[in-house]
C-alpha cells in the first residue's frame, strides 16, 4: 500500500480576530508557505500503532497508545476511528510541520486538517469538505475551548474567506494578488488564555469592548469590499484601523506594535497583529517594490523571523 500523504497550510487573519468569538465577520486566508505534512503507512511487522514528529523543534517517536485523551494528535485520529465499526488498523504516522506553535499562524487546526484528511484517506473513507471541517472543530474545541471556528476553515477551505459564525462560508474572489510579510515578535502565547482574558474584559466592561467588537466588525465588512474591488490601499488602511482597535481590546504588545510601526515607516499598506495576538506574528500588506525595505526594516525592529508570501488572485477562483 502506498503512503498517504496529507497536507494543510497555516492561516493569518487579515480583519476581525476576537470579534469573530463574538458573532462578527472575520477574514482569514491560507498561508502555503508553512504547512503540515503527514504520511501514515499501515504497520506490517510490529504490534503497535506510532507517531513520528519530525519538526525542527521535536524529534521523537510516540507509540499512540502513549498519547494523552485529549493530546492534538490523538483527538483528530480518533474521531476518525469512531466513525467506523470495529477495530482500526495498525499505522505508523509520520508528522512535520513548518507552521510556528502557539504564534497566531493556525498550527493546531493545520494538524487537525491534516490528520483527519490523511487517516480518512487512510482508511479508505470519502468526507467531504464540511465533514473534514466539523471534525477539525471539533478537536479545536478540545485544545481552545470556545474557537470562532475560523482557523480550521480557511485551512480545510485553502482559499480566501469571510467567516462569520453559523453561516455558511463565502469564498473571497479577490483581482488582485496581495503580497504579504509575516513578522514574529519571538514570543509564544496560547490563544485560549488570551480569548479569556477578552471575554472577561467584555463581561467587566461591556460598555467599552462591545463598541470596540462592532467598530472590528464594521472594519472587517469594508474590508470586504475593499478587497473584493482591489483597493489594496484602502485594504492597508483598514488593516491598520484594525490593528488599533486589537490594542483597544489590549490583544497587542509592544513587540507587536514596533513590527507594526516599523512596516508603516517603511511604506506598508497596512499592518497589524495577527491571532490570538500579545505575542506571535504581525502581519504586514505591501507593494511589490517596498517588499525589501520593510524585510529589512521588520528586522532591525528585532522580527526574529519573517514569512514572506503572496496570496494568488487565481487562489480565490473556484
Ligand atoms: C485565532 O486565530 C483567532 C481568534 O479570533 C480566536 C478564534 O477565532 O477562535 C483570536
Amino acid at each position: 500500500m502506498p503512503a498517504i500523504i496529507s497536507k494543510a497550510p497555516g492561516k493569518t487573519i487579515l480583519f476581525g480576530e476576537h470579534a469573530v468569538v463574538y458573532g462578527c465577520p472575520a477574514i482569514a486566508v491560507p498561508i502555503e508557505a508553512v504547512q503540515v505534512k503527514v504520511t501514515i503507512l499501515p504497520v506490517i511487522k510490529g504490534s503497535q500503532s506510532i507517531i513520528k514528529i519530525r519538526n525542527f523543534q521535536r524529534f521523537e517517536d510516540i507509540p499512540f497508545a502513549d498519547l494523552e485523551k485529549n493530546n492534538p494528535i490523538r483527538v483528530p485520529i480518533e474521531n476518525i476511528f469512531s466513525q467506523i465499526g470495529g477495530k482500526p488498523p495498525l499505522f505508523e504516522m509520520t508528522i512535520s510541520s513548518t507552521i510556528p506553535i502557539a504564534a497566531g499562524l493556525g498550527s493546531s487546526a493545520a494538524l487537525a486538517v491534516a490528520i483527519t484528511k490523511g487517516v480518512s484517506q487512510f482508511l479508505g473513507i470519502q468526507l467531504s469538505l464540511d465533514k473534514i471541517n466539523s471534525l477539525a472543530l471539533q478537536s479545536e474545541i478540545i485544545q481552545h475551548g470556545s474557537p470562532s471556528g475560523i482557523d480550521n476553515s480557511v485551512i480545510a477551505i485553502g482559499k480566501p474567506i469571510y467567516f462569520l459564525k453559523n453561516s455558511p462560508i463565502v469564498i473571497i474572489e479577490i483581482p488582485n494578488s496581495l503580497n504579504l510579510i509575516l513578522g514574529d515578535t519571538g514570543k509564544r502565547t496560547l490563544t485560549r488564555n488570551v480569548v479569556q482574558e477578552v471575554r472577561h474584559f467584555l463581561d467587566t466592561e461591556p460598555t467599552i469592548v462591545q463598541p470596540i467588537l462592532e467598530k472590528i466588525g464594521k472594519i472587517t465588512d469594508n474590508g470586504l469590499n475593499a478587497l473584493r474591488s482591489g483597493n489594496l490601499e484602502e485594504v492597508g488602511e483598514l488593516m491598520t484601523q484594525n490593528h488599533k482597535a486589537l490594542k483597544e481590546l489590549k490583544v497587542s504588545s509592544p513587540d507587536l506594535d514596533r513590527l507594526v510601526d516599523s512596516a508603516m515607516k517603511n511604506g506598508a499598506l497596512g499592518a497589524k497583529l495577527c491571532g490570538g495576538g500579545k505575542g506571535g506574528y504581525m502581519v504586514t500588506l505591501c507593494e511589490s517594490n517596498t517588499l525589501e525595505k520593510i524585510s529589512v526594516g521588520l528586522k532591525s525592529a528585532g522580527a526574529e523571523n519573517l514569512i514572506q508570501t503572496s496570496i494568488n488572485a487565481s487562489l480565490s477562483k473556484e
